[in-house]
This record gives C-alpha cells, structure tokens and sequence, in this order.
C-alpha cells in the first residue's frame, strides 16, 4: 500500500495528531508537507500527552521514518526545541529528514505577521503570529531562505541581505519598528546550521526510492481544507495548500502515486481565528457554543485561544471530498456529542432567500450563508468505551450513517475519546 494523504476537512484541529499516530505502527514514514509550527496536533498515548507543532506526527511511532517535506516552512528555534523536548521525554528523534528545499521562517517573519495584524486591526486574520504567511509570501516572491542556503555562509548573507531589503523599509516606514540586521539573521540561521546538516537529504529522491521498494508513506496534512489558500476561504485562510494537491507539491510524490486520501473530520465544527463560519453557535446559541467547547476541550494546542465551536457542515464535508478526492472520512470526537437531546446537521444554506447545496462562488455568498438544518436524535450513554459501531446507541449509529451519507464518502474510524484505544475502526486505515 503505497502512499496515503491524510488531511483535515473542515477548519483544523479535526484530530488529524491522533489519527496519524493510529496509523503510525503500520507505515514506513510519514511525511508532513504543509505549513509549520501553527500547526498543533495534540496526541495522547497512555497516560502520556505530547503537543506537536512542527514535527510530523509519526514522530512518536518507533521505527518510522519522519520527514519534513519541502512545502513545510521551517522555524528552526521551534524545530530544535520540540526535538530537545522529545528526547527529554525518552523520544527517539534520530530518524528524522529535512528537506533542502524547505523554506525557514526568520525573525523578520514572525515580526511582520505580528505588527500586519496589529495594522489590519478589525481586518485582521486572527493568525497564530509564527510568520507563516511573511515566509511562504517570500517562497512566492523568491526571496526565501531555504535549508540547504545555511551551509554556504556567503550566498546566505546575500539571501539574507535579498530578503531584509524591502523588509526594512517597510518596518521601518510603515510599521515604525527598528531595522533588522543582516548579522543578526544570519547569526540565528547560522546556531543551527551544524546540527541541521546530518538531517538535511533531497527528500523527493529518499520519498520516490521507497515507494520504488514497496514502503507504505502517510502524507499529514496541516491545518485543514477550508483553510487552504486556494480552496478555503480566502482571505480568512493559511499561506499553504492543506488540500490534497498540496501533499503532491510540498513532499514531490506525484498524484499518480497516491492511492488513497483519508480526512479527518469532526462530529461538529471548529474554527480558531477570523472568518465567516455559517454553523457557528454565536449570540442566542453562544451556551450551546459554549457547552461544546468545554465538552470537547476547544482551546488551541498552538495558542491556547478558544475555538469557536458549531454544528457539523455536511456542504463543507462535501466541498472537501470534492477538492481532495476523499476516499474515507475519519470521524472524530462523536463522544463530545453524548447528552444532546437533539443535535442539528447542516444540509444546505440559505443564501439571500435561495436555498443551495453546494459552498458558494464568492466569499460574500459565504458571508451570507445561513444553515439550513436537519434534526437527529441525540445519546445519554458514554460511548468512549465503544470499540465497534454496533456498541453504539442506535441514535448514535443513525448519526454517523447520515453523515457518511450527506458528506459523500464512507466513514472507516470513529474517535470516542483522545487516547489511542478510544476508536471504533470500521475499515482498515491501510490496505
Ligand atoms: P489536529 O490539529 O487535527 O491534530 O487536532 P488537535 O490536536 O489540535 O485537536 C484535536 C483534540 O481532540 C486533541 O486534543 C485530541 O487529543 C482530541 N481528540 C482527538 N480525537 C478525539 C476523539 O475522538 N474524542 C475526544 N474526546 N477527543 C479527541
Ligand atoms: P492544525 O494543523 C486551526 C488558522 C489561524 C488563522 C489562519 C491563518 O492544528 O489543524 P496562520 O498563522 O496559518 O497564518 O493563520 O489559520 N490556523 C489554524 N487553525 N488549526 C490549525 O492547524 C491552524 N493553523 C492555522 O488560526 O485563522
Ligand atoms: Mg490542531
């Protein structure tokens, strides 16, 4: 079996870490190819609990190999840190690969998405502040550093000095900041440089051989299709594709090699930061919205903001089989929904007076977009112990059905709890 992409479909934080980490013994590596460190997958093994960022989740997993694809943007701080905090904890991170052409967020990144979203004020996106967007803007425009610049210390002042260029005038200028200087880049670029080198490889190759020998590679997704540049809801979205032609571009497999693409989706809706959310339980709802988050524990892995919470968007379940060729879902955190009486789906919206089923053209359309809702009955009983869909009360059965069936693509695992036992699998995640 060869190459799987896992993603997520709504807005993120969908349980992406765990179903990777379910995976995990079954594969040979695992390769994230999208975004960085405001990524957070929360992955809970035993009584153990880990938070990770920037690390592909099959970290975790003994004999896997990790590989940070050439999509990701690489914070090298961040990178070393989670790294040192593995170790401590008994992790074996030895096995890890970078590739040379990942690009590197530096502090001129993280300073500018900080003071952009000072500037926007009441416009802003809510990012999580790591300079994501500042450091795949620079990838677009060809002024990035990537891993492979640290170890030529002169073209990586010239890079340095391409990149900080119209940077400091903007700073300075606009955002009335002091200039940053090329030695100081240069010099954190550089602390790292050393013990970076023996993980650095030409991925695309190490990736194309072993799927040549037969070996099974996961492609994990960051944050999730609706907050993927193209596909998601733009502006309100992240700088790097999430979709599934984003794990084709940001780890080199081409889409001929992929065989299945599995999405992790909620029993209900998150979403961190600004940007419209049609199911969101806001103003009237806001207990219900309320109760949610604090059954599920929706405060962010990577900035511990409150998510805001919804009921479950089969129009947007659907929009991401469409754009990812979802062959399964992985449905997560239906045990947050026990003690409902009656739990809503959206099954279209209404959109100024008409009534569609498909995610509107404009983002003013989405805007305007009111859920239309189908009622299901809800569950008292815990389910966290279910290990199959026949444990489950009837009610909740009906509702996993119906949403596999509105949303356009078999579901294979359910989650009832964080912890690795605590899913139902229906179908085999490899095979
Ligand atoms: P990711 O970013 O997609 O990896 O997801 P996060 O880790 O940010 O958020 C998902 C949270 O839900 C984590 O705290 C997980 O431990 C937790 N989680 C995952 N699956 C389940 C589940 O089936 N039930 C419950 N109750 N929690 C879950
Ligand atoms: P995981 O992988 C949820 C959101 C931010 C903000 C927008 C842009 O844990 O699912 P950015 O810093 O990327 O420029 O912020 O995207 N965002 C996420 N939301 N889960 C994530 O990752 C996210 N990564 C970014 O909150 O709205
Ligand atoms: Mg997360």
């Amino acid at each position: 079996m060869p190459a799987i992409v896992l993603l997520g479909a709504q807005w993120g934080d969908e349980g992406k870490g765990k179903a990777t980490d379910l995976l995990g013994s079954s594969v040979d590596y695992v390769v994230k190819y999208n975004g960085g460190n405001n990524a957070g997958h929360t992955i809970v093994i035993g009584d153990e609990k880990y938070a990770l960022h920037l690390l592909p989740s099959g970290i975790l997993t003994p004999g896997v190999v990790p590989v940070i694809g050439n999509g990701v943007v690489i914070d090298l701080q961040v990178l070393f840190g989670e790294i040192d905090a593995l170790e401590t904890r008994g992790v074996d991170t030895s096995r890890l690969l970078v590739s040379a052409s990942a690009h590197l967020i530096g502090p001129y990144h993280r300073t500018i998405d900080k003071v952009a979203e000072r500037f926007l004020g009441s416009a802003r996106l809510g990012t999580t502040g790591r300079g994501i967007g500042p450091a795949y803007a620079d990838k677009m425009s060809r002024v990035g550093v990537r891993a492979q610049d640290l170890f030529d210390e002169k073209i990586l002042r010239q890079k340095v000095e391409g990149a900080l260029d119209l940077k400091n005038h903007l700073l300075v200028k606009v955002y009335n900041r002091r200039a940053i200087t090329v030695d100081e880049v240069v010099e954190e670029f550089l602390e790292y440089a050393e013990r970076l080198r023996p993980m650095v490889a030409d991925t695309t190759l190490v990736l194309g051989d072993a799927l040549d020998e037969g070996r099974t590679v996961l492609l994990e997704g960051g944050q999730a299709t609706l907050l993927d540049v193209d596909h998601g809801t733009y502006p309100f979205v992240t700088s790097s594709n999430p979709t599934a032609g984003g794990a084709c571009t940001g780890s080199g497999i081409p889409p001929t090699r992929i065989d299945r693409v599995i999405a992790v989706v909620k029993a209900y809706t998150t979403r961190v930061g600004s940007g419209p959310f049609p199911t969101e339980l806001r103003d009237a709802d806001h207990a219900a919205g309320e109760r949610l988050r604090t059954d599920g524990a929706e405060f962010g892995t990577t900035t511990g903001r409150p998510r805001r919470t919804g009921w479950y968007d089969a129009v947007v379940a659907r929009y991401a089989v469409r754009v990812n060729g979802v062959t399964d879902f992985v449905l997560t955190k239906l045990d947050v929904l026990t003690g409902w009486e009656k739990i809503p789906v959206c099954i279209g919206y209404d959109v100024d007076g008409e009534r569609v089923h498909e995610m509107p053209m404009t983002q003013t359309g989405f805007h305007h977009a009111k859920p239309v809702y189908e009622m299901f009955d809800g569950w008292d009983e815990d389910i966290t112990s279910a290990r199959s869909l026949a444990d489950l009360p009837k009610s909740a059965q009906v509702y996993v059905h119906a949403l596999a069936e509105m949303s356009g693509a078999p579901i294979s695992a359910i989650g009832v709890g964080p912890g690795r036992a605590e899913t139902i699998e229906i179908r085999s995640l490899l095979g």
